[in-house]
C-alpha cells in the first residue's frame, strides 16, 4: 500500500477549550511524526481556532465536525466552511449523529459535501447503515443511496482527493457499539469502491481513501488496518484518551512498517 493511512480523532461534543489544548500537548508528547500515517483531530468548533495556533502541523491536521454548505449569508448561528479555510484541512460530512439527529438529509450532505470542495476542504464523508436497516436486509441500498447522493456534483479528479467512511451507526459506542467483524467491515468497503468504479471508473476508485469507523480502539485497530481496501480508521471515544489514541497512531506506523 503507497497510500499514508489516515487516522482521524473525533472528539464530538466533548472537552473544553482548555481540555482540547491539554490533550493536544499529551498527544504531541506521545506521537511522533511518521511518514506513513497521518494523524487528524477534530475537535469542537470552538477549539479550532486556539488548536491551530498550537499543533505541530508537521504531525497533525484539523478537522471541523461540522459546517454550513452556504458560503455566507443570515444563517444565524452557522459556521461555513469558507470561514474555515484557514484552520482545517478535513471536515467531517455526514456524520450518522447529524443525519439522526440534526435530520440531515442525503440532500444536505451533497451540499456541504460540494461546499467543502468548493473550499479546498477535503470532506470525510460517513456513510453507513443503523441496525435496524441492517436487520432488513437493506445495507447495499443505503450505502448505494448515501454514497451516490454525497458525491453527485463532483468529478471523477475531486473524489480521488476526498475521504470516504464506512461508519455503521449499530457499530458506533454511543449507539448499539456492536464490534464490527473485519469480514463485514471489508464486504462493505468493496461494495463502497465497486460504487466509484461503476460511476467514475477503476483509476478514482483506487484512488480515493475509505477508512472505517465504528468502536475502533487500540486492541482491535490491527485487524482493520490489515485490511488491503482499509485506509485508516475514523476513531471516536477512543481519541479522547491519550493512551489509547497513541497507541492507535502506533499500531497504523507497525501495520504499514509491515505491509511496505
Ligand atoms: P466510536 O469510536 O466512539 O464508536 O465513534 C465512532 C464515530 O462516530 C467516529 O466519528
Amino acid at each position: 500500500m503507497d497510500k499514508k493511512l489516515l487516522i482521524v480523532g473525533n472528539w464530538k461534543m466533548h472537552l473544553t477549550v482548555h481540555q482540547s489544548s491539554l490533550l493536544v500537548h499529551r498527544l504531541q508528547e506521545r506521537i511522533a511524526t511518521h511518514r506513513d500515517v497521518e494523524v487528524v483531530l477534530a475537535p469542537s468548533m470552538l477549539a479550532l481556532q486556539p488548536l491551530s495556533m498550537e499543533i505541530d502541523r508537521r504531525r497533525f491536521r484539523l478537522a471541523a465536525q461540522n459546517a454550513y454548505h452556504k458560503d455566507e449569508g443570515a444563517y444565524t448561528g452557522e459556521v461555513s466552511f469558507a470561514m474555515l479555510g484557514d484552520l482545517v484541512h478535513y471536515a467531517i460530512v455526514g456524520h450518522s449523529a447529524r443525519r439522526l439527529y440534526f435530520g440531515e438529509t442525503l440532500d444536505i450532505v451533497r451540499d456541504k459535501v460540494q461546499a467543502a470542495v468548493r473550499n479546498d476542504i477535503v470532506p470525510i464523508i460517513c456513510i453507513g447503515e443503523t441496525k435496524q436497516e441492517r436487520d432488513a436486509g437493506e445495507t447495499k441500498q443505503v450505502i448505494h443511496d448515501q454514497l451516490t447522493t454525497a458525491l453527485m456534483n463532483l468529478t471523477g479528479k475531486e473524489i480521488e482527493n476526498i475521504v470516504l467512511t464506512y461508519e455503521p451507526v449499530w457499530a458506533i459506542t454511543t449507539f448499539d457499539g456492536i464490534v464490527a467483524k473485519p469480514r463485514d467491515v471489508q464486504e462493505a468497503i468493496r461494495f463502497m469502491r465497486h460504487q466509484v468504479e461503476e460511476l467514475y471508473g477503476e483509476r478514482t476508485a483506487n484512488a480515493v481513501r475509505v477508512l472505517y469507523g465504528g468502536s475502533v480502539n487500540e486492541h482491535d485497530v490491527r485487524s482493520y488496518l490489515e485490511l488491503p481496501e482499509v485506509d485508516g480508521v475514523l476513531v471516536g471515544a477512543a481519541s479522547l484518551n491519550y493512551h489509547q489514541f497513541s497507541e492507535i497512531v502506533k499500531i497504523a506506523h507497525q501495520v504499514q512498517t509491515e505491509q511496505n
